[in-house]
C-alpha cells in the first residue's frame, strides 16, 4: 500500500509529495510539529496535542493554518487513508515559503504537512523491557517548551545514546538537574514511593503523555510531585522511567553504570504503564 501525505490542501502519494526548497522549515527549521499516537484507529489526546501546537505556533508567531475542526478532519482523514489502526500521525507547520532572508516574510502562508504511518505500539507488558539511559550535557536552547522542528541537539543526543548501547540520553542542565530525554520526559520514584518529574517550564517539553500519567497516577492515589531532580537523585531512586507518545512508558533500569532499584522493571512503573495502556486503548476521543 502506498502511503498518502497531506501537503498544503492536497492528499497525494508520499513518495511524490514535495516541499519548495525555499520553505523556511527546510532552510531555518522555522516551524513546529506534533506526533500523535493512534490506537485502534483513534487519536490519543488529540485536543491536548492541538492545545500544545497552538502554544508552539503562538510562541513563534506562525499563524494557524486552519481551524481546529478542519485540522482535526485532516488528521483523521490522513490516518484513515493510510489505514492506520495502531500508529502515529505526524504534523508539521512551517512559516512558509519565501526568498531566504532571516526576518519573518510579510506574506508567507504557513506550510502544513500531515503524514501517518502504522507503528506497532506497545501493547502488553512484554513490549516494555527496562532500558538503559546515559547522561549527557543538555546543549539545547532556552525555549525547550516550544515543540520546534529544530531537533539537532536531540538527534545528536539520541545517537550518542545508541553509540553507547543505551536506549536514550537523559540530558543534564548546567545546575546538574536532569531536564529530559532526547524525545521523552524523565521520571524517578523516590525512596518514599513518590513519583517525581521536572516541572514544566522553558527547560523541557511539556509532554502530553507526561500530563496524562500525572493525572492517571493521582486518580489512582499515587503521590506525584513536580520538582527537579539531580543525576545523583536519579541513580539513588527506587525506580525510574521515561514517557512519550511513541514509547508510552519505559522503565529505566540503568543510568550510566548505576543499576536502578532491583535492576528490573519496577512495580509502580509497571502499574502506571498498565493504567496508561488501558487509557490509550479505550479512554480516548478523537475531537
Ligand atoms: N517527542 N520531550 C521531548 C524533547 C520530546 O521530543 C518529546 C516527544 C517528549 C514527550 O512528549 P509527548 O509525551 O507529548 O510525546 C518530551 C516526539 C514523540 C518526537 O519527537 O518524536
Amino acid at each position: 500500500m502506498s502511503r498518502i501525505a497531506y501537503v498544503n490542501g492536497r492528499y497525494q502519494p508520499l513518495r511524490s509529495a514535495v516541499i519548495n526548497v525555499e520553505d523556511r522549515g527546510f532552510q531555518f527549521a522555522d516551524g513546529v510539529y506534533e506526533v500523535i499516537a493512534v490506537v485502534d484507529g483513534r487519536c490519543v489526546d488529540l485536543a491536548e496535542h492541538f492545545d500544545r501546537l497552538d502554544c508552539s505556533l503562538a510562541a513563534l508567531r506562525i499563524p494557524q493554518p486552519m481551524s481546529r475542526a478542519a485540522f482535526s478532519s485532516v488528521v483523521e482523514e490522513t490516518a484513515r487513508r493510510n489505514r492506520v489502526g495502531d500508529g502515529l500521525v505526524y504534523m508539521q507547520i512551517s512559516r512558509g515559503v519565501a526568498r531566504r532572508d532571516h526576518p519573518f516574510p510579510p506574506n508567507a502562508k504557513p506550510t502544513l504537512v500531515v503524514t501517518a504511518r502504522r507503528h506497532v505500539l506497545p501493547k502488553g507488558r512484554e513490549d516494555f523491557p527496562g532500558v538503559r539511559v546515559v547522561t549527557a550535557r543538555d546543549i539545547r536552547w532556552a525555549r525547550c517548551d516550544i515543540k520546534s522542528i529544530s531537533l539537532l541537539p536531540n538527534v545528536l543526543a539520541k545517537q550518542e545514546a545508541l553509540d553507547k548501547g543505551a536506549f536514550d540520553v537523559w540530558m543534564v542542565d548546567g545546575d546538574g538537574l536532569v531536564s529530559e530525554g532526547s524525545s521523552s520526559n524523565a521520571w524517578i520514584i523516590d525512596g518514599r514511593g513518590t513519583v517525581v518529574t521536572r516541572p514544566t517550564g522553558p527547560e523541557i517539553l511539556g509532554g502530553i503523555t507526561r500530563d496524562r500519567i500525572i493525572s492517571l497516577a493521582r486518580e489512582d492515589g499515587v503521590e506525584v510531585v513536580e520538582r527537579p531532580f539531580t543525576v545523583d537523585d536519579a541513580k539513588a531512586a527506587r525506580e525510574a522511567f521515561l514517557t512519550s507518545t511513541t514509547t508510552f512508558l519505559r522503565s529505566v533500569i540503568r543510568i550510566d553504570d548505576a543499576v536502578i532499584g532491583s535492576g528490573e522493571v519496577g512495580t509502580l512503573s509497571q502499574r502506571l504503564l498498565d493504567l496508561y495502556i488501558t487509557y490509550a486503548r479505550k479512554g480516548i476521543v478523537c475531537r
